[in-house]
């Protein structure tokens, strides 16, 4: 997810048991600059494979040279393509979502794209459609399969869609009916019930968890769990959760030059953190200001010391489980 799942939090999602991890996505063009900014949205470390770094563009060439050089220069295991960011920005280039209403482009994405890297895995990422008269999920899964796509993400909304209304679980269902290849539900999974659900409802070979990992990283470990016993984990208590937090402050500064700045970048995710605690409101008043981690681990203390969970906790050990 652009914006969310740089290295750090993906390593914290990895260490609550998910198994595939992606990168934010980056352009063709941005891997042929090879700027700082590419640079972070690629970097990963060893420890979080299998890692996917996922590319967005519409001109075929660049998009298999573009992958050539992301394997030589970082080797992740797998190339993911993304054809489902609704963005403007994107889809005005004829990227992401737009190729669903492309498919003879979109074919030969996939295809230079699959025959530049193999036997490297690729990947993609689909909407059901451009809008709710264009909805070809089924239709698009088949071209991908066709050109070599090794396992497809299905995130079941429109690209008008946007986030609004509900992931439509019916056409994920009907698109892992008629492929073959590994088929990955997406959209709308907020808990382990709602995973083994859909799990129960369709033949999808996997999930994926979007935003529901903001603000709970740990549901990687609850999903797992259920899935294992039908029994729910409780969520980390409050000072795990905070450990989270610091931790993930402390090493997103340390990548930064710029220390404060790097705290201000943080605003956004400790707003989408504080979602699953208690007081959450009077936590985000105070997550708007903080520029520093000392700021943000005396809102800890605060926080802690008010509900009662004032005790020191051993520190978050982000490691691969
Ligand atoms: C802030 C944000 C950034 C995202 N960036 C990407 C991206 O770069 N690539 C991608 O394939 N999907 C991206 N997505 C979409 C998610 O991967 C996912 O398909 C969507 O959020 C639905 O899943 P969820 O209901 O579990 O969140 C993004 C979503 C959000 C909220």
């Amino acid at each position: 997810m652009a914006g969310i799942t740089d290295k750090v939090f993906r390593q914290i999602c990895k260490s609550y048991g998910a198994d595939v991890l992606v990168t934010e996505f980056v352009s063709a063009e941005g891997v042929f600059r090879r700027n700082q900014r590419t640079r972070e949205y690629v970097d990963f470390d060893e420890i979080e494979r299998p890692v996917g770094v996922q590319l967005f563009g519409a001109d075929a060439n660049h998009m298999a040279e573009a992958a050539k050089q992301v394997i030589d220069w970082i080797a992740p295991d797998f190339i993911d393509l993304n054809f489902g960011c609704p963005v403007n920005k994107v889809v005005a280039k004829n990227g992401g979502a737009a190729l669903l209403r492309d498919c003879p482009t979109l074919s030969s994405v996939a295809k230079k794209v699959v025959a530049a890297v193999a036997p490297l895995p690729v990947t993609g990422k689909i909407r059901i459609g451009w809008d709710a008269d264009s909805i070809n999920a089924v239709r698009v899964a088949g071209i991908l399969q066709e050109c070599g796509i090794s396992a497809l993400a299905v995130h079941g909304r429109t690209r008008a869609q946007g986030y609004s209304g509900e992931a439509n679980w019916r056409i994920i269902g009907e698109v892992a009916d008629a492929v073959a290849i590994p088929v990955i539900g997406n959209g709308d999974l907020f808990s382990p019930a709602d995973v083994a659900r859909r799990r129960a409802e369709t033949k999808i070979a996997g999930v994926m968890i979007g935003r529901a990992a903001m603000s709970a990283p740990w549901i990687f470990q609850q999903i797992k769990h259920y899935l294992a016993t039908n029994e729910l984990l409780p969520a980390p208590q409050l000072v795990e959760r905070w450990n989270i937090i610091i931790e993930h402050c402390r090493r997103h500064s340390e990548t930064r030059g710029d220390k404060e700045q790097a705290i201000r970048s943080m605003r956004a995710r400790l707003m989408a953190y504080s979602k699953s605690f208690p007081e959450g409101k009077t936590l985000r008043e105070k997550f708007q200001h903080v520029s520093t981690v000392a700021e943000v681990e005396a809102i800890a203390d605060y926080h802690l010391t008010r509900t009662g969970w004032a005790q020191t906790a051993p520190a978050l050990e982000i490691v691969n489980p």
